[in-house]
């Protein structure tokens, strides 16, 4: 038997929207925020560097539905939605989390903004 090609361990889906100039609702990436320009960037970076960007993939979104909460980013498997990123916060999820398998309690999303989903067998008509 031929050893497949192996899936990845982790897919990390960091949110990249950016609204307009004047746009008044909040986004990911801003434009008068030169560091929320680069997470995506620094994220790959650092998974490179590290040697795990063959097991960990970064995946640009469009919006996750938090973005009062942004930066964000969303940690498959595991559901776990970080927010209000920084580059140091990013390298520490990657060390503690993506390779130390905890997860990093205080940059998790606040529970009442990220509760129990919703089974879709319940509400399917
Ligand atoms: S703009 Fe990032 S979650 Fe909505």
């Amino acid at each position: 038997m031929t050893p497949g090609i192996p899936r990845p361990a982790f897919y990390i889906f960091k949110c990249q929207q950016s609204a307009p100039p004047g746009m008044p609702k909040p986004s990911c990436v801003r434009q008068d925020d030169p560091e929320s320009q680069q997470l995506f960037q620094h994220l790959a970076q650092s998974l490179m560097q590290k040697g795990i960007i063959a097991t960990v993939q970064p995946v640009q979104t469009g919006c996750l539905g938090r973005c009062q909460q942004g930066p964000v980013m969303l940690v498959e498997p595991g559901h776990v939605m970080y927010v209000g990123l920084t580059k140091e916060k990013i390298d520490r999820i990657i060390d503690e989390h993506i390779i130390g398998g905890n997860v990093v309690e205080e940059y998790r999303i606040p529970d009442e903004m990220w509760a129990e989903p919703v089974p879709p067998s319940e509400v399917a008509r």
